[in-house]
C-alpha cells in the first residue's frame, strides 16, 4: 500500500473503541474500555481496548492490534479488504492496487452486498405497490404496524414468474452470480431463470452490523412449499452463524445486560413492537455454538423463550444446555397454553409478557420441572416419595454450586414430602455409585493416566434428554473439547495429530471438521449436541481452575501426547496381530512390517 498518508486517515477517522463495539460489549474501565474477547472463549473480560493509543489486546489469548488488525481477524480479511471496508465506514474513497485475486474475491463479496441490497429495494417497493395489498393486510391481521415492517425492512415477492431476475439482470447482474445467492432459480434440465422467491412476506436478515445477507420468506398462502424459504446456505449466508435482528437489538442488550431469545422471525418482531428491544432470533434451528458465541458477547444473561410445544422444549433443553457451557446465565420462560412469544403478546399483551419474563425461571428449576413433571407437593406413598427423589437426584448431582444444591435440595425434600438428610443420603449414594475411585479427579489425574483407555460413557447428570454421552477416550474428547473453546489452539494442534487416528466415529468424524475443516465455525447441525456434551465435560474437569490460555496449551499438548500414544499401541496391536499370522502360516515376515513394529516399541518405550 503506496499511500501511508491515507491508511493513516482511514485508521484515525475509525474509532477503535467504536468499530470494536460493533461487535462486542465494551464497558469503560479507567482509560480503557474492557470487554469478552471475541477472538477465543472466555468467562471473564480480558479484552482490552485503549482508545488513546488505537489498540486492542486480549490479555487471555494475546491478539492484539490496531483497528485494522481487528476487523482483518474479525471479517477474515486481508489488510487491503480490511482498508477498504474501513475507508469506506467513513467515506473515504481508496484508488487502491490489490492482487487480482484479492480483488476478485472483494469484488464479488461487494456485488453480492450491491445485489442483496437492491432485491431488498425491490420487495420493499412491491410491498407498497397495489399488488402488495394482500400481504399489507396479512402484517396487519398479524397486529404488524407499518412503522414496525418499516423498522425491520419487510417486504413482499410478488407471486411474478421472473420480475425480479430480469430487473436484476438488466442492471447487470447475471443470473448464475443470483442463482449462488439464492434470488434466482433456474429450471432443471431447461434454460431460464426465474424468481426463487414469490408470493412471500419477506424477512431482510442482516449480520451483526446490520448489512444484509440473506432472507427469509414466509408464504403467505396454505400449500405453497415451505411455510419459510430461506436464502441458501453458502459462505456469504450462514444462518448458524448469524441471529435475526441481533444489530437492532445489540445496544438494548447491553444496556439491560441481558438478552432473550426467540426462536421465530415474527416472535422478535413482535417483541419490539412491544417495546421488548432485547430480543434476538435464533431462526427455528436448534441454537449452534457459533450463534451462543454471538450472544455470548454481548451478554451473559439469557432467557431463552422458545415454543412451548414438544420441538420449542427439545430446542430449549439444547439451547440452555449449549450457553451455560459457554459460561452463560440462562433463564427460560414457558410460556402457558402452547404459545410463541408473538401469540403470547397478542393474546395477553406486552405487560403481561414482559411480567412473564421478569419472573422466568432459572436452568435448574427447568431441569427439576422436567424430571418431575407438574409434581405438586402434598400427601403421597412411600413409593411415590422415593420415585420424586428418584427423578430429582440426577438434577441435583448436576448442580456443581454447593448453596444452589443445597437449596434445590430443599425443594425437593419439601415436595416429596420427606427430611432433607434423607435426599442428601440419596444423592451421596449416588455419587459414590457413580464413579468409584476416580470421581471428581482433578483434571491432571486422569489427564496423564495414558492407560484411561477405555470409552467411557457415564452420562452426565441432569442431561440425559439432550446429550448423550460421547464415544472415544478421555483424551480425544478433550482435545476436541479445547479446539472448541480455544479455537486459537487449532493451528498447533492440526499439525500434530491425524483426525483419521480418532477412535471414535462421531469424534473422527468432529475432529475432521475442527481440524482439517472450517474450524468451530463449521460444525453440522447433528453435531451439535456432541460439541455441546464435550464442552460440558471440560468444563466439569476445571470446575476449580481457570483455563488460562498456558494451561488450555499445556492440556493441548498432553492430550495430543496420549493421544498419539493410544494411536501407536493400536498400530502396534495391529502389526502384532500381523506378525503372529505370518508365523501362523509359516510365511516370512516382510522386513517393513518388523521395522516398524520395533520403530513404535522404541517410541512407546521412551
Ligand atoms: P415457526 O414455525 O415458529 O414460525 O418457526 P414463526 O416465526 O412463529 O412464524 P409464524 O408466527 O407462524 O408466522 C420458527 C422459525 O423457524 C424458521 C424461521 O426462522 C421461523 O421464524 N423456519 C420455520 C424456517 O426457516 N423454515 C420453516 O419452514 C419453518
Ligand atoms: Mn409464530
Amino acid at each position: 500500500m503506496k499511500d501511508k498518508a491515507l491508511v493513516e486517515e482511514v485508521r484515525r477517522r475509525n474509532d477503535i473503541v467504536e468499530v470494536i463495539s460493533e461487535y462486542v460489549a465494551l464497558k469503560k474501565r479507567g482509560q480503557d474500555y474492557l470487554g469478552l474477547c471475541p477472538f477465543h472463549h472466555e468467562k471473564t473480560p480480558s479484552f482490552h481496548v485503549s482508545p488513546d493509543k488505537g489498540l486492542f489486546y486480549c490479555f487471555g489469548c494475546q491478539a492484539g492490534g490496531n483497528v485494522f488488525t481487528f476487523i482483518q481477524k474479525r471479517e477474515n480479511l486481508s489488510f487491503p479488504e480490511a482498508l477498504k471496508l474501513l475507508a469506506g465506514r467513513v467515506g473515504v474513497s481508496l484508488d487502491d492496487e490489490e492482487d487480482p485475486e484479492a480483488r476478485r474475491r472483494r469484488q464479488e463479496t461487494e456485488e453480492a452486498y450491491r445485489a442483496i441490497e437492491l432485491a431488498q429495494r425491490y420487495f420493499v417497493r412491491e410491498l407498497d405497490s397495489p399488488e402488495g395489498k394482500g400481504a399489507r393486510d396479512y402484517l396487519e391481521r398479524r397486529g404488524i404496524k407499518p412503522e414496525t415492517a418499516m423498522t425491520f425492512g419487510l417486504g413482499f415477492a410478488p407471486d411474478s414468474w421472473d420480475r425480479l431476475t430480469r430487473g436484476m439482470q438488466r442492471q447487470g447482474f447475471q443470473p448464475d452470480f443470483l442463482a449462488r445467492l439464492g434470488l434466482v432459480a433456474s429450471r432443471e434440465g431447461r434454460s431460464g431463470h426465474y424468481d426463487r422467491f414469490r408470493g412471500r412476506l419477506m424477512f431482510p436478515i442482516g449480520d451483526i452490523r446490520g448489512r444484509i445477507v440473506g432472507f427469509g420468506g414466509r408464504a403467505l398462502t396454505e400449500g405453497q412449499g415451505p411455510k419459510y424459504l430461506n436464502s441458501p446456505e453458502s459462505q456469504f449466508f450462514n444462518k448458524g452463524h448469524l441471529l435475526y435482528v441481533l444489530h437492532l437489538a445489540k445496544d438494548a442488550i447491553r444496556a439491560k445486560e441481558r438478552a432473550i431469545i426467540v426462536e421465530g422471525y415474527m416472535d422478535a418482531i413482535a417483541c419490539h413492537q412491544a417495546g421488548i428491544h432485547n430480543v434476538v432470533a435464533s431462526m427455528g434451528t436448534a441454537l449452534t455454538v457459533e450463534q451462543g458465541r454471538l450472544l455470548r458477547q454481548q451478554t451473559a444473561e439469557v432467557t431463552i423463550a422458545y415454543d412451548s410445544d414438544l420441538a420449542g422444549a427439545s430446542a430449549t433443553i439444547r439451547g440452555m444446555e449449549l450457553l451455560a457451557s459457554l459460561g452463560c446465565r440462562v433463564r427460560i420462560l414457558r410460556l402457558e397454553g402452547g404459545k410463541d412469544p408473538d401469540e403470547y403478546i397478542k393474546a395477553f399483551g406486552a405487560e403481561d409478557f414482559a411480567r412473564q419474563l421478569e419472573s422466568a425461571g432459572t436452568l435448574n428449576e427447568y431441569k427439576l420441572r422436567l424430571a418431575l413433571g407438574e409434581t405438586r407437593a402434598g400427601p403421597r406413598t412411600p413409593e411415590e416419595k422415593a420415585d420424586v427423589v428418584r427423578r430429582a437426584i440426577p438434577v441435583l448431582a448436576s448442580i456443581t454450586d454447593a448453596v444452589e444444591r443445597g437449596e434445590y435440595l430443599k425443594k425437593v425434600a419439601a415436595l416429596a414430602g420427606v427430611k432433607e438428610d434423607t435426599v442428601l443420603q440419596e444423592l451421596k449414594r449416588t455419587y459414590r455409585q457413580r464413579a468409584p475411585g476416580s470421581h471428581r479427579d482433578r483434571f491432571g489425574n486422569t489427564w496423564h493416566n495414558s492407560r484411561d483407555n477405555r470409552p467411557e460413557s457415564s452420562p452426565q447428570p441432569g442431561t440425559a434428554v439432550a446429550t448423550r454421552p460421547a464415544g472415544g477416550t478421555r483424551a480425544e474428547r478433550n482435545l476436541l473439547a479445547l479446539c472448541l473453546e480455544k479455537p486459537e489452539l487449532i493451528e498447533t494442534i492440526r499439525s500434530k495429530v491425524d483426525f483419521k487416528s480418532f477412535s471414535d466415529h462421531e469424534l473422527a468424524r468432529l475432529a475432521s471438521i475442527l481440524l482439517d475443516g472450517g474450524g468451530p465455525g463449521s460444525i453440522e447441525d447433528e453435531q451439535q449436541p456432541l460439541a455441546i456434551a464435550l464442552l460440558k465435560e471440560l468444563r466439569a474437569s476445571f470446575e476449580n481452575e481457570p483455563l488460562n490460555p498456558e494451561r488450555a496449551a499445556r492440556c493441548a499438548n498432553d492430550c495430543v501426547r496420549v493421544l498419539n500414544e493410544h494411536t501407536m499401541v493400536r498400530r502396534m496391536a495391529e502389526l502384532e496381530r500381523q506378525i503372529e499370522d505370518f508365523e501362523k502360516s509359516g510365511r516370512v515376515i516382510p522386513v517393513e512390517t518388523l521395522k516398524e513394529y520395533q520403530e513404535l516399541a522404541r517410541k512407546t518405550k521412551a
